[in-house]
């Protein structure tokens, strides 16, 4: 199974969110939309591996606390073949920072592979061709972050479905 730990937008800003999409040309239809925080992206792991990582979630959950994170500008990252991932930025506060480098550390002492690109917090909006003008940001949003998913990526000819596993609780007081 393809998994990602995630930290997904709650409903009230991603409303406010897929609003502003719909009104920039930016929401593809026959998917929901699923914005959310990539914290470590795994692939494909075996099933065996799938519990491994699920205890290193936990154990960083049980570690880390609640914060605020708020949503900054539009950025893109290049991709193959004259596209671009478009997403806004998520400011790198220190405890999202302290949680993912956590969480990364413990999957790569258990033996659970993960992307090594260096984290940079973003919402991806879009998948655009290179080229098309970028939206203006959208107001900025707020949310608290008090929950830790381990997501399953299910591909699909419309595109990725994303169902969460288990989730935990940011429990340190
Ligand atoms: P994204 O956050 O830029 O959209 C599921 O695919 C999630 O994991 C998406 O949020 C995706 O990128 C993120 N991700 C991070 N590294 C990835 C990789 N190497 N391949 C696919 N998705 C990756």
């Amino acid at each position: 199974m393809r998994l990602f730990f995630s930290l997904p937008l709650p409903p009230e800003p991603q409303a406010r969110l897929q609003t502003w999409m719909g009104a920039q040309g930016l929401l593809r239809e026959g998917l929901p939309l699923q914005l959310h925080l990539t914290v470590a992206f795994l692939g494909e792991v075996a099933p065996e591996l799938a519990l491994t990582a699920a205890r290193c979630g936990a154990e960083s959950a049980a570690r880390h606390g609640a914060f605020a994170l708020t949503s900054g500008p539009v950025g893109t990252f290049p991709r193959r073949h004259g596209a671009q991932v478009v997403f806004l930025e998520v400011a790198p506060l220190a405890p999202l920072v302290a949680l993912a480098e956590d969480l990364r550390q413990r999957l790569g002492v258990a033996g659970v592979p993960a992307d090594p690109k260096p984290f940079h917090p973003h919402l991806t909006l879009a998948r655009l061709p290179s080229g098309r003008p970028l939206p203006e940001a959208p107001p900025a949003e707020t949310w608290t972050v008090d929950r830790l998913h381990l997501v399953e990526s299910r591909l699909s000819v419309d595109g990725a479905r994303h169902e969460s596993r288990f989730a935990w609780s940011l429990a340190r007081a």
